[in-house]
């Protein structure tokens, strides 16, 4: 009891505490103080003036002595800012973002240079070519967001970002550097010179027509943004040196081809490739090829249509999309995936049924989301006990009818997604074996609460309560797990019991108690540990 004392005594001292407030500022200014106290003790203090018209910046005099993390400024009409409007020194992340700014009117930033990591400039007027000094100096800033800000150049026409832009401005900690819908076309080749530690860039709508060779100088990149431009093709060893290279994405662009050795120097890092939404009529089987780490790759909306010894690399493919292309399946489409891949999307292909001699070979397949196809006119009777899936999604298939056999020889037990189909018979539940299913998802179909939906709730089919969905009586719609429900049922039908106890699943009761035990345990444990301030530091 007295330990309990002590808990909640210290618990109110360590509140009072983590207050951060700025009355001064907030009658002022409608800015709002507030501080986040993360479990590891962390604090976060911030001050945040977001979307409140301010013309200029506010007065933070009030706020001198005090640690600021985080400042939001995004969303006023400020278009200058001086060294002395910035009372508090210690500013770790700062928001200018959409706001009224012109590089002249920034200055300088150099007085933050001691703590800033992080920076958002976007949906500014910063009119990038001419320079940006005012961001010199800032040698622990990680982050730099330039996002919707221009690129003028009078004479030529084109929106070129210069070279040696970087060079001299120090950002030697820069990790991440966002330059979204800056509308530049080209990019000089000595650009990024100066930017060494760079991880991340990104480079998405702008209208580049080719993969910049200003990025070989980023040798420590890991990821590559270069959605919504108007490349056409990547020619060989566009990304050569970058040997640390894990994700390129390149969707959104108007790719028709991709050169044999387009993906070069990248064969021991890239792991993540996302090509959707091009142009392209065949799986790049000569780029891929190389690639050892290659473990997802997306081609969703292109047009391929036929795939033939396409995938004969020496990847491990573990994920494969190819929504939104007009396939043609053989016995071979994925030959070369056999042991590898384990998650499949064929979204809205066009596909009236599951191609599954093309996909009986997938011996890891696990999971496989067919929906948004057209599996209306027939009964479903496809014979899934040649595939090793564990989830099947097929919503939005217009599903009206399932064979009582679909569904009868698994080789494992099931996830099933049929919502939004228009099935108005779901007995194919009750002729499967015990615990076929390890859901079942129904919402959105046409069902009747009848005796069949009484029998499949009892059938033993699916592990626990795990049907979802819901029916219609009279004119009311029950959820199909609800007691409403089974109270309705027991009205006028016989009831039914099959008491099947299904592998890895407990009764209700005790799963309930364990986890409440469990849970009561953590909160004392994190109790404790805040308590002593010392967890995981
Ligand atoms: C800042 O204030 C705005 C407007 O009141 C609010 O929408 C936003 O969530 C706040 N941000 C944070 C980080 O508190
Ligand atoms: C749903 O199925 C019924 C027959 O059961 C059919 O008359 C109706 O047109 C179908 N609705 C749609 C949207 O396919
Ligand atoms: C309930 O069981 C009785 C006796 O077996 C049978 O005659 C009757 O038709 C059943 N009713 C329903 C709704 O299944």
């Amino acid at each position: 009891m007295i330990l309990l004392h002590f808990v909640a005594a210290s618990l109110v001292f360590l509140f009072t505490q983590a207050v951060f407030r700025c009355p001064v500022l907030e009658k002022q200014t409608s800015c709002t103080c507030h501080e986040i106290v993360w479990w590891n003790n962390e604090r976060i203090s911030i001050v945040n003036c977001s979307f409140t018209n301010l013309k200029m910046m506010p007065n933070l005099s009030s706020l001198s002595k005090q640690n600021v993390t985080r400042l939001l400024l995004n969303g006023n009409d400020i278009s200058t800012l001086s060294i002395s409007d910035f009372d508090v020194w210690n500013i770790m992340e700062l928001d200018l973002s959409t706001n009224k700014l012109q590089a002249e009117g920034i200055g300088t930033l150099s007085h933050l240079a001691g703590e800033l990591t992080k920076l958002n400039l976007a949906r500014n007027r910063i009119t990038i070519n001419e320079g940006l000094m005012f961001i010199k100096n800032l040698s622990i800033l990680t982050e730099l967001i330039l996002d919707s800000n221009m690129i003028l150049n009078y004479q030529t026409y084109s929106q070129i970002l210069p070279n040696d832009i970087f060079r001299e401005l120090r950002l030697h900690s820069l990790r991440k550097l966002s330059l979204r819908s800056c509308s530049i076309t080209a990019i000089g080749p000595r650009a990024f010179i100066g930017l060494g530690s760079l991880r991340e860039l990104d480079l998405t709508y702008n209208y580049l027509e080719k993969v910049p060779s200003a990025i070989l100088q980023l040798q420590n990149m890991q990821r590559i943004f270069l959605g919504g431009n108007d490349i056409i093709t990547v020619d060989a060893n566009s990304f050569v040196t970058l040997v640390h290279l894990e994700e390129i994405i390149l969707n959104y662009n108007e790719l028709s081809s991709i050169e044999a050795g387009a993906f070069a120097g990248l064969e021991g890092s890239l792991k993540e490739l996302e090509l959707s939404s091009n142009y392209l009529s065949q799986i790049p089987t000569a780029a891929l090829r190389p690639l050892r780490k290659l473990l997802f790759l997306r081609i969703s909306k292109n047009n391929i249509r036929t795939i033939e010894h396409a995938f004969h690399g020496e990847y491990a493919l573990n994920m494969l999309e190819l929504d939104s292309n007009p396939l043609e399946f053989s016995a071979d489409t994925f030959q070369g995936l056999e042991h590898s891949l384990e998650t499949l999307f064929l979204r809205d292909i066009g596909v009236s049924g599951i191609p599954v001699a093309a996909l009986s070979p997938l011996k890891m397949l696990s999971y496989l989301d067919i929906s948004h196809n057209h599996f209306s006119s027939k009964t479903f009777d496809s014979d899934l006990s040649v595939l090793s899936v564990q989830t099947l999604v097929m919503s939005n298939n217009s599903l009206q009818n399932i064979s009582s056999s679909a569904f009868s020889r698994l080789r494992n037990p099931i996830g099933l997604d049929l919502d939004n189909n228009n099935l108005s018979d779901i007995s194919f539940i009750v002729s499967a074996p015990s615990c076929s299913f390890r859901y079942v998802d129904v919402s959105g179909n046409p069902l009747e609460c009848d005796c069949k939906i009484e029998e499949i709730l009892h059938s033993g089919t699916i592990f626990g309560m795990g049907l979802t969905g819901s029916c219609w009586l009279n004119n009311t719609v029950y959820e199909l797990g609800s007691t409403k429900l089974a109270a309705q049922l027991n009205t006028f039908c016989n009831r039914t019991e099959r008491n099947v106890r299904c592998p890895g699943t407990f009764d209700s009761n005790s799963s309930i108690q364990s986890n409440s035990g469990l849970s009561l345990i953590n909160v004392w444990l994190l109790l404790v540990c805040i308590l002593l301030q010392k967890c995981w530091k």
